[in-house]
């Protein structure tokens, strides 16, 4: 005999169910990062994630490269949101440098751009300067990757970082902080979304020296959670978001003066991971590093891109939906229990009918 028809009920749980676990979530969803910090070490693996749409917690550091193609599909003019100087930002960070610029001018402190997005080849071409290239080696590699990236590790690739002084600064200066404009920013950035990359006392865990210019927008919700947290940009994705197989990170280096090809070390999926902690002990700079003013990067005059500016081809794209982070537990049962109680529903309802 034929079964009676699913209840409603049973259907609309099934068809919810499904639909939650395929829509993208109302932001990134913790997942767990590979564990500890990997130390400062050179290497050059692809990060994870690094969709465009992943913005938010794409981590680049003396590790892990964007790669020579990444070059954000929606730049636009920092000078449209108000800001001085020149140079790009991705749209994504538009509205917020807006109102960061116009709260920063009512302050009686405006923000100027010294150095905003740059391209693969922009930074090669900067990171050689600063590193004594002379066409068959470096003579300052050592010196030089203590305040300057190497191409495709530069945050300033993913169109969300700028380097801002003030206004009749004539270059970035590592007292930054203590002028008008840099204490302003040092005390409000994170709640317009933007962070200080490379704070002081941090070179233990950023790898860089203190750059108190040096902002990277990352939204500000997760802004005020690292802010939040007392932990630097890269110690808070390590840990939270980024995806890459920590067997991988325990290969030796490659030689530190060949680029090549990055490696491809993305985990196979993300694993839950419970709400960012509060603190974390970050390691200080050691003692005796050089707290002096580090070569002023490039002005931005000439900013629109690396001359290779084809089309870039598309990085690969960590899951946003909730299924590629985590479907909350809480979801999960309350799923369960409406797929039983339609369920039991519809077994009742069949053996009525049959009674009938
Ligand atoms: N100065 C920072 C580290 C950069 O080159 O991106
Ligand atoms: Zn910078």
């Amino acid at each position: 005999m034929r079964r009676p028809p699913a209840p409603r009920a049973f259907l609309l749980a099934v068809v919810l169910g499904l639909g939650m676990l395929g829509t993208p979530g109302g932001g990134p969803g913790p997942v767990a990062g590979v564990g500890p910090l990997p130390e400062c070490r050179l290497d050059d693996i692809l990060t994870e994630p690094r969709g465009y749409d992943d913005w938010a917690i794409t981590q680049v550091d003396w590790i892990l490269t964007l790669g020579r193609d990444y070059r954000p599909p929606d730049l636009v003019n920092v000078r449209d949101a108000g800001v001085r100087g020149s140079g790009l930002i991705r749209k994504v960070a538009f509205d917020d440098l807006e109102a960061m610029a116009a709260a920063a001018e009512k302050n009686g402190t405006p923000l100027v751009s010294w150095s905003a997005f740059r391209g693969y080849n922009q930074q090669l071409k900067l990171f050689n300067g600063y590193a004594g290239w002379n066409g068959e080696r470096y003579t300052n590699f050592d010196g030089a990757v203590t305040f300057s990236a190497r191409p495709g590790h530069s945050e300033h690739q993913t169109g969300l970082t700028i380097d801002f002084v003030g206004v009749g600064d004539t270059g970035l200066t590592s007292n930054w902080e203590v002028t008008p404009t840099g204490g302003w920013m040092a005390r409000n950035a994170w709640k317009y979304g933007w962070l200080m990359s490379y704070p002081q006392g941090k070179k233990g865990v950023t790898c860089y020296r203190y750059e108190p210019w040096h902002y990277r927008y990352v939204g500000r919700d997760l802004a005020a959670k690292i802010h939040d947290s007392g932990l630097t940009i890269r110690e808070y994705l390590w840990a939270h978001y980024t995806q890459v197989d920590p067997a991988c990170v325990a290969l030796p280096p490659p030689p530190l003066q060949t680029p090549g090809t990055p490696r491809s070390c993305a985990l196979a999926a993300p694993t839950p991971t419970p709400e960012p902690q509060s603190t974390a002990a970050s390691t200080t700079e050691p003692t005796g590093a050089p707290s002096s003013l580090p070569p002023a990067e490039t002005p931005a005059a000439s900013v629109p891109g690396s001359p290779t500016s084809g089309p870039a081809a598309t990085p690969s794209t960590a899951p946003t939906g909730v299924l590629g982070q985590a479907l909350p537990i809480g979801v999960g049962v309350v799923l369960a229990v409406a797929a039983l109680l339609a369920f039991w529903l519809w077994r009742s309802s069949g053996r009525a009918r049959r009674r009938w």
